[in-house]
């Protein structure tokens, strides 16, 4: 594909998905299935919940990885909706978690029922789809997908623990959200990979190709938190600083403009329930020093990382989308 058909499709996901348009149908197909159920409040949340579609980036990989090897079979569009179900049971746990009362432009789910049946409503996706994975011909993808649950409960957790702490360093802030993020992103490649009896070294190839395109996506996030539009990101804003949650661009902040700010930010930051007056404080510091910049650059770093493993495969047009995507999560408004 030329250069400026290349440069269009990484411009808006219905593009880049082109290729794969009927399979990432099928996956919508599937979901709108999971959400069928004789129990009445199930059918309703989980229709709920799978009606406003998100960006599908986790199935798109899963599916693109098992078409770089040619794979033919069907069951990369189960194993795709499993994936997205895990990410949605995993978001619904983390917007209690986070007090957030909007995502995608709608109530969250505990919003509109409350954190008791958010919780059991997240534990049953959750386990429904560990369920369904045993069914898989690929007895690897349950222990993928086990493994990386694990890692990314680990993630949150560890985010949870050291919120409030101004002394939490990049590399921590790095580990978790390589765990909470990263490690579903690259499950999708991974078992893309496995579906397409790639090799224990394309395998790994794929899973740090996923690994540094999550980093990236999620470092984009927290930037957006303080850079992005209320209306079009569909969730609220500055709600990590309003929730003590210290990311990259405090991190630096706090490493980097001196110390009178540093003392300004403990003391804004010791209020619980951050008033908006004192948000609007930190932001403009954060804004000030260049740590806007420097976590869009380490964003580029990760980014450019992903795009440089993934050229290690030969050229194809799957190849190429997978190649897009790097760009897509770095100029993504939403
Ligand atoms: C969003 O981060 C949250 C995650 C990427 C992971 C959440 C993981 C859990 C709650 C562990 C439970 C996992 C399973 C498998 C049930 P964010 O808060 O930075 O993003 P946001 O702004 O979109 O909320
Ligand atoms: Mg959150």
């Amino acid at each position: 594909m030329v250069r400026a058909q290349l440069q269009k499709k990484g411009q808006n996901l219905k593009d880049l998905y082109g290729d794969i348009k009927k399979d990432m149908d099928e996956v919508e197909k599937e979901l709108r299935l999971f959400s069928q159920s004789p129990n009445k409040l199930i059918a309703e949340i989980s229709t709920y919940l799978f009606q406003k579609s998100g960006k599908r980036i986790r199935p798109a990989l899963l599916v693109l990885c098992s078409k770089l090897f040619d794979y033919k079979g069907k069951e990369h569009i189960h194993l795709s909706a499993l994936i997205e179900t895990i990410h949605t049971a995993s978001l619904i746990h983390d917007d209690i978690i986070d007090n957030s009362e909007f995502r995608r432009g709608i109530e969250s789910v505990h919003a509109k029922w409350g954190p008791n049946i958010t919780v059991l409503l997240g534990d049953y996706l959750y386990i429904k789809t560990i369920g369904l994975s045993l069914q898989s011909s690929y007895p690897q993808v349950v222990q993928i997908l086990t493994d990386i649950s694990a890692r990314m409960i680990e993630g949150e957790l560890n985010e949870y623990y050291l919120s409030g702490n101004l002394n939490v360093a990049e590399k921590d802030y790095l580990d978790i959200i390589d765990k909470k993020t990263a490690s579903l992103f690259s499950a999708a490649c991974q078992i893309g990979g496995v579906l397409g009896n790639a090799t224990k070294r394309e395998e790994n190839i794929l899973i740090d190709f996923g690994r540094n395109l999550g980093i990236s996506f999620q470092i984009i996030d927290d930037l957006l938190d303080f850079t992005g539009d209320e209306k079009t990101l569909g969730k609220p804003v500055l709600s990590d600083l309003s929730e003590g949650r210290i990311t990259l661009p405090l991190i630096y902040t706090l490493n980097n403009d001196g110390k009178a700010n540093r003392k300004r930010i403990a003391e804004l930051l010791k209020n619980k329930d951050l008033e908006k007056d004192a948000q609007e404080k930190i932001l403009d510091i954060v804004k000030s020093n260049g740590a806007l910049e420097y976590t869009y650059q380490k964003a580029e770093e990760f980014s450019l990382k992903s795009k440089r493993t993934i050229a290690q495969f030969p050229k194809s047009i799957h190849r190429d989308s997978l190649a897009l995507l790097p760009d897509f999560v770095l100029k993504r408004k939403k």
